[in-house]
């Protein structure tokens, strides 16, 4: 751990490479209780692109039948208005009808993007709809958005890495670092 060279625009490791696979196989245990017995595949979908890492490290871990698929969104209002409105830039590529779906994505912050995902999953009569989410800012939260499985809590602080970025940088570190303010 100490002998990590951070990037210039990082402050500190928050999560370490090794915490991550930890929290990762703990909660693939969950899923793979959760859904034993299931006769038809789980539809794992992945929002992209910051959720690809903890859907991969994820999939490879479950032993309940599933499919990997993937939606591309992108939020209006970050920043600026806050009420995020959220826009399909790819839809899955699977129909979820009658289907156990279980949505990964990397940060819940306003929680925006997620209640709005919920409910326009839920609108096309999946089985189930469940969420998987890697990163929680619990201080940050606008709208009630249940998580069933959860990796970690974090301040309200920037992070990178793990598929999450900054202006598409750093989503490749291996860990979750925080990075420096920009004032
Ligand atoms: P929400 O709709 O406000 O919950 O925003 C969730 C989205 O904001 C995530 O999917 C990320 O794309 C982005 N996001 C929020 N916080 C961070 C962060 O600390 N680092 C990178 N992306 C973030
Ligand atoms: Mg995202």
């Amino acid at each position: 751990m100490s002998d990590i060279v951070l990037p210039k625009d990082l402050r500190k490791v928050l999560l370490t490479e090794e915490e991550i696979e930890k929290r990762v196989s703990e909660l693939a245990d969950e899923i793979n209780h959760d859904y034993a017995g299931i006769t038809e595949p789980l539809i794992l979908v992945g929002v992209l692109k910051g959720a690809v890492f903890f859907l991969t490290d994820l999939a490879r871990r479950l032993t309940v039948p599933h499919i990997i698929d993937f939606i591309a969104i992108s939020s209006y209002g970050k920043g600026g208005d806050k009420r995020g409105e959220v826009r399909f830039l790819m839809d899955t590529r699977e129909s979820i009808l009658d289907k156990h779906v279980l949505i990964v994505e990397d940060i819940l912050d306003s929680g925006n993007t997620l209640s709005y995902l919920t409910q326009n999953f839920l609108a096309r009569n999946p089985k189930s709809v469940k969420k998987a989410v890697f990163l929680d800012k619990p201080a940050r939260h606008e709208i009630p958005t249940p998580i069933d499985y959860k990796g970690f809590d974090i301040p309200d602080v920037w992070v990178v890495g793990y598929g999450l970025d900054f202006n598409e940088e750093y989503r490749t570190l291996p860990y979750i670092a925080e990075m420096i303010p920009r004032l």
